[in-house]
């Protein structure tokens, strides 16, 4: 058999659409569910490290990476390469057929994670990952059950939309049974839900920091108790570090904070830097639970297996957690300092490079959204593109890619010291 690979033409890139177009298109083709950032949003065509570029060559500073998933920044070269390598050679195969690419990164998996954890099976978004993880609990425990947390987010599927805790994610007209949730960071209100189910409960499922809930860490203390409960009750605990994981804290997961490790954790969004990767891993008595057929056709794909392994290669080479711990301190030190001199700010919060900054009015102290828009949108004029978070979603949030330098960090400072006066000028209601 002969194969021939066709010269490849490369021909100029057509010049872009322009956003008043593609709000046209985006208007009729998408779903009226799908919404998007900025009153006028830019048309985003090409991303750096931590720069992304608009339609009319605009720079913006990205402090949300895509919702933390480009950690090792926007087209890294030695994370495409190597994707693009892999392209080049065998692009897709699915589970059921034997391929490196997985194998070593399943591997690497049961290395980097805490504890016993050491089989993983792998899928495409963090939705599938959460809810194959629920699956896996019920079916080791027998149990229908699921404890959940109020704030936390966990997926689009409907157990994992179920999970969820925030009302604007929660889209179920027909809430499942058997989903229960409890105030994230108050025990006594975990023991009372796992004492109203007795020998329901399959597992306790939670953020080890919340994100979508506005960048919420837990007191002291709360998740070794949540620990001990488990044990106790035969309860599977199941961490999603989808949003927490890979060094956005300063630690590889952010559980490694805590000292607590799950039985099954979920993984997705940094794990491809911008390839979609996900994969829950659980310990060797838990994983021994999945033992039906199980497969999963784009799930440890060889070319986002290859970019994970190249992400992780990247992440360890260039300390990133180290850059995540000391950028983190010198952006939380600056919101310290502001949210100290203005009564719109409540006290920042969050670990390494995930961090939250409650806007607020100072009348009664209540979260205001609106001025959190301004905010955002004041930030883009300048220059820089941060998030929203919180149920109130009021917590302006600031997840930049870990590589973001000392110089990039001072930039988003000065834009923030910029516009936070701007909220003083705009109509209150
Ligand atoms: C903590 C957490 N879990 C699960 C998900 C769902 O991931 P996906 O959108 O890839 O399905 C998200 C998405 O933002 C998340 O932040």
């Amino acid at each position: 058999m002969k194969s021939s690979t066709p010269e490849i033409q490369t021909a100029d890139p057509a010049p872009p659409a322009g956003p008043e177009k593609l709000l046209e298109i985006k208007a009729r083709a998408l779903m009226p569910c799908v919404y998007h950032f900025y009153k006028d949003p830019p048309q985003i065509v090409s991303g750096s490290g931590c720069v992304l570029t608009d339609h009319a060559g605009r720079e913006y500073l990205d402090c949300y990476s895509g919702v933390t998933v480009m950690n090792a920044g926007h087209c890294n070269p030695a994370i495409t390469e190597p994707a693009i390598n892999q392209i080049r050679t065998l692009q897709h195969t699915t589970t059921i057929y034997l391929t490196e690419p997985i194998l070593r990164l399943a591997e690497r998996l049961a290395r980097i994670t805490p504890g016993d954890l050491c089989r993983s099976f792998f899928c495409a978004s963090g939705s599938e990952a959460t809810e194959g993880a629920m699956m896996l609990a019920a079916r080791h425990t027998r149990r229908p059950g699921i404890v959940a947390f109020n704030n936390a987010l966990h997926g689009r599927t409907r157990w994992a939309m179920n999970a969820t805790g925030l009302d604007m994610w929660r889209g179920d007209p027909f809430p499942l049974p058997h989903v229960h949730h409890a105030r994230f960071g108050d025990i006594d209100d975990l023991e009372r839900v796992i004492r109203e189910h007795p020998d329901e409960i399959a597992a306790i499922i939670a953020e080890p920091v919340q994100g979508n809930g506005g960048i919420v860490a837990p007191p002291d203390g709360f998740f070794p108790r949540v620990r001990e409960l488990c044990d106790q009750h035969g309860i599977v605990l199941i961490f999603d570090e989808i949003q927490s994981g890979f060094n956005r804290t300063g630690r590889l997961f952010a559980c490694e904070h805590f000292g607590v490790t799950p039985d099954i954790m979920c993984l997705s969004k940094a794990l491809g830097n911008g390839f979609p990767i996900a994969a829950f891993i659980a310990t060797e008595p838990v994983a021994r639970s999945h033992d039906t057929p199980g497969a999963s056709t784009h799930g440890g794909n060889p070319v986002c297996a290859a970019a994970a392994l190249a992400t992780l290669d990247y992440h360890e080479s260039n300390n990133l957690a180290a850059n995540a711990a000391a950028r983190g301190e010198q952006l939380r030190a600056a919101l310290d300092r502001m949210a100290g001199a203005s009564p719109r700010l409540g006290e920042p919060r969050g670990l390494g490079l995930m961090l939250g900054l409650p806007i607020l009015d100072p009348a009664n102290r209540t979260p205001d959204a609106a001025r959190c828009d301004l905010l955002l949108e004041a930030l883009k004029d300048r220059g820089v593109l941060a998030g929203k978070t919180g149920p109130g979603r009021n917590i302006l949030t600031f997840m930049p890619p870990l590589v973001i330098e000392k110089h990039q960090v001072a930039t988003l400072i000065d834009a923030l010291e910029e516009s936070i006066p701007l909220m003083d000028e705009a109509p209150t209601g």
